[in-house]
């Protein structure tokens, strides 16, 4: 009988970033890096060039970068990629190797571990057999794929370790995930018992509908901003403006209410006929700060996810330390 997985893995390639949370060896370790990925090409600055090299991955024998070097030496002319076949592009499968290679780098072998991969809810039953195929061309671990909205409820009922967590129970408890991202803003309930709740799922907007909000009214002022700097621009509430910081909170304040309208009206729409009953609304992912003011004040048993942005990733990763566990189990009693 032979124990091969050892480590576990959240993998979540979100449309502005990639985040991964590993376990391996009692050791916890998140990655963070922008999605973008661009066709490589010659730097001529010696540092750069090698740090260009760790930033490399080969897609359909052509070399991309990724991340970082990605976005700072591809300039304005990379994009993220905001439609529903990103997964089906060479884009994509650059910020999944490179994900791989980023674990690498940390000296833990993706093939020893159990990876859990996510997709937006409304894509998650049409796409997950393309990316689990995609994932297996990368690693010989063992890949699951679960819809995004999901991650964030096991974060709250797994613990560090993947073990139940002691503040709640899956049996009795049932909760809502509002999960507020670039792309799409994704949403689910589940019943007590760990039921799924299928007609209160979908996905609606994401922050990219504020930050496309924020570049058009820049455009009527004559400032011409790119959505990375949009994206940016409603955290801090300036852009540089040749040498000064330019105060633009009130574009922020107008531009942010569009998202949040659109994510408070789908939520709405798919989880309001139970919103009383449940335990509570978990308001998740990166943008979650964007709109949870907003819904605690409609229903007051919201609660922002711990670690918000990686509140996908490490919820993966702890439901990845439970297959773990279950497949140690069965191969014991084989
Ligand atoms: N503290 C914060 N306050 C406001 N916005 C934030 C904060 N942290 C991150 N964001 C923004 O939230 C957005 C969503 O981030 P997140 O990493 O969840 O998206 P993603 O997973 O890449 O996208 P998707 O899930 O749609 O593919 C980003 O535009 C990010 O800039
Ligand atoms: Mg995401």
């Amino acid at each position: 009988m032979e124990i091969r997985l050892q480590g576990a893995v959240g993998f979540d390639i979100g449309h502005s970033s990639v985040k991964i949370s590993c376990f391996v060896n009692g050791a916890k370790h998140d990655i963070i890096f922008p999605s973008v990925a661009t066709p490589a090409f010659t730097i001529s600055d010696e540092n750069e060039e090698r740090r260009a090299s760790d930033e490399t991955v080969v897609v359909n024998g052509k070399s991309y970068f990724f991340g970082k070097t990605a976005l700072i030496q591809g300039g304005l002319s990379c994009s993220t990629g905001l439609s529903e076949n990103w997964i089906e592009t060479p884009e994509y499968e650059a910020l999944m190797r490179g994900g791989f290679k980023k674990i690498r780098a940390l000296g833990i072998e993706p093939d020893d571990c159990v990876i859990i991969m996510g997709l937006p809810t409304s894509l998650h039953s049409r796409q997950k057999a393309a990316l689990k195929r995609l994932a297996g061309e990368c690693t010989k671990g063992r890949v699951l794929v679960m819809p995004q909205s999901l991650a964030p409820y096991h974060g709250m009922m797994l613990d560090e370790i993947g073990n139940p967590s002691s503040r709640h129970s899956m049996e009795s408890e049932a909760w809502a995930v509002v999960e507020v991202g670039y792309f799409t803003t994704d949403i689910m309930l589940m019943q007590a018992g760990g039921m799924w709740v299928e007609k209160a799922a979908g996905s609606s907007r994401g922050v990219a509908l504020a930050a496309d909000a924020l570049m058009r009214s820049m455009g009527e002022k004559d400032v011409t901003v790119d959505m990375n700097e949009a994206e940016q621009a409603l955290q801090t509430k300036t852009i540089k403006y040749f040498g000064e910081n330019l105060d633009v909170s009130k574009e922020v304040e107008n531009a942010t209410s569009s998202i949040v309208a659109d994510v408070l009206d789908n939520s709405k729409k798919l989880i309001e006929p139970h919103v009383r009953k449940l335990d509570g609304v978990i308001i998740a992912g990166g943008g979650a700060p964007l709109v949870f003011e907003e819904i605690k004040a409609k229903w007051p048993h919201a609660v922002l996810a711990d670690n918000h942005r990686f509140s996908v990733s490490e919820g993966m990763r702890r439901y990845a330390l439970v297959t773990l566990r279950l497949d140690a189990m069965s191969s014991f009693s084989r």
